[in-house]
């Protein structure tokens, strides 16, 4: 058994670990990812799965991971060593911070259109696109300007490493503390502005009516994939989180908390999206675009419409700053732990590495025709990159994850890790049984179908 030792820093409360782990999984792939992958792939039916896929693998699987970082106390690739010594598992690790990396050069190009939406809020540009015309005319012009979008991604990269290079993460999350709270609010004021416009009614319908038929391998594939990114698992992000957790913290509890509020908050940006893009006489399925041009169009409908503006965009922009925190987080402690790098050189090197493999997803929204819609597989490149590693290489993660507690380390030893500082827990058979059976079996026959049936993309 690995020594309780606190050589690593924790999380000095409860509320502390829940914060941080929610400021991980809260963040673009609830306000944004969520609604335009939802849009694009018909609304309820999608919702549906979504939520039966958070609910039966994302706990379970945010369970195991936190459980595996708690016992081992290290990094993802650590983890597994720690626990499997001597065989091939480390390299589910490994496949982890790959993934990570492939998801933070995506993710800080959108998070950077976050920051230049905050600029055109302050600066009071944001009132002259109250039209969808008007909005989508923008949105063009401002992401895709190459040098727009590059700087701003590199911007965004810049904060994310100066917070992880500094170890100041606690100071993001005390302030997170009321900001995410705040957050919540707005977000419900957004919504009820949104659902009382004139025609929201259809977006309502679109967001929660569902026909069986709808649910196509497709829809299951990219329903999954959306339900682990937005709880950022299936990479080692939580394994990571869990190892700073407490032993005499309550992990299931925890765990779950983060689930519903994650939830919570990507319906609640449904709940804003949707009925606005019927009521302007938008489409669902505009793509990546959609929530940034969708949302200018509800601050012109309200009263101080500026205002709110530039609350959302800075919060939404601390949001996706505790989420590429926790990407860059999982590189970087893998690198300081097991290769022995100086943090301050980690966090560059790979922030700059990072830049590099952004750019062509930066240029995607207006840049070269090849990077952009309809360039590679009929999709353009950010999407492309956010279907690879954020649905593709995160399932197969996951699924090894389950593998690896339920018949490699075991469930038993797990469930006592989660006992600790929870009690007696009644549920632990099924969570057996979910991470063991149904979870490797549902990720593997959704993989399967997509095969058979060629709908990769
Ligand atoms: N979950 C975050 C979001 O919804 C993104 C994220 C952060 C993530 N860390 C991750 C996704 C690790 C997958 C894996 O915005």
């Amino acid at each position: 058994m690995i020594p309780e030792d606190l050589r690593r820093g924790n999380f000095g409360s409860k509320v502390g670990f829940i914060l941080a782990a929610a400021g991980s999984a809260i963040g673009l792939g609830n306000i944004w990812r969520f609604p335009y992958t939802a849009g694009e792939s018909g609304g309820g039916a999608f919702v549906l799965v979504y939520l039966l896929w958070v609910v039966l693998l994302g706990v379970p699987v945010l369970l195991a991971e936190l459980a595996i970082g708690r016992a081992s106390q290290r990094n993802p690739v650590g983890a597994f060593r720690a626990l499997a010594p001597g065989s091939w598992w480390p390299a589910v690790g490994g496949l982890g911070v790959l993934t990570g990396f492939g998801i933070l050069a995506f993710y800080s190009v959108v998070a950077g259109w976050t920051l230049g939406y905050l600029a055109k809020s302050i600066s009071g540009g944001i009132r002259e696109l109250g039209t969808p015309e008007a909005s989508r005319a923008a949105f063009g012009q401002l992401i895709g300007d190459p040098l727009s979008a590059l700087f701003l991604t590199f911007l965004f990269l810049l904060l994310t490493v100066l917070v992880v290079r500094g170890g100041v993460q606690g100071g993001i999350e005390r302030a997170s503390k009321f900001l995410m709270p705040l957050f919540f609010l707005l977000l419900v004021v957004l919504a009820v502005r949104a659902v009382t416009l004139p025609g929201a009614s259809e977006g309502l319908r679109f967001l929660f009516h569902f026909e069986w038929e709808k649910i196509t391998p497709r829809v299951a594939m990219t329903a999954l994939g959306q339900a682990l990114f937005s709880l950022s698992l299936g990479m080692g992000a939580m394994i990571t989180y869990g190892s700073y957790l407490p032993r005499s913290e309550n992990l299931p509890f925890s765990g779950a908390s983060v689930a519903f509020f994650d939830t919570l908050i990507a319906l609640l940006a449904g709940l804003i999206i949707f009925p606005a893009v019927f009521a302007t006489g938008g489409k669902p399925d505009a793509g990546p675009g959609l929530v940034f041009v969708v949302m200018p169009t509800v601050f012109d409908k309200l009263p101080l419409g500026v205002l709110f503006a530039v609350a959302f965009y800075a919060l939404l922009a601390i949001a996706a700053l505790t989420s590429t925190i926790s990407l860059l987080e999982v590189i970087v402690a893998y690198l300081v732990d097991e290769r022995g790098w100086d943090r301050s050189r980690a966090s560059f090197s790979v922030g700059g590495a990072c830049f590099v493999v952004a750019v062509p997803s930066a240029l995607s929204q207006g840049g070269a025709a090849w990077l952009s819609e309809g360039g590679l597989f009929g999709l353009d490149f950010l999407t492309l990159q956010s279907i690879l590693f954020g649905n593709y290489a995160l399932s197969i993660g996951a699924l090894l994850i389950c593998l690896f507690v339920g018949w490699r380390w075991g469930t038993a030893p797990a469930v006592e890790e989660m006992r600790r500082g929870a009690g007696e827990l009644r549920t632990a058979a099924l969570w057996s049984f979910l991470v063991r059976y149904f979870c490797p079996l549902a990720v593997a026959a959704v993989l399967a179908f997509i095969v058979v049936t060629r709908q990769y993309f």
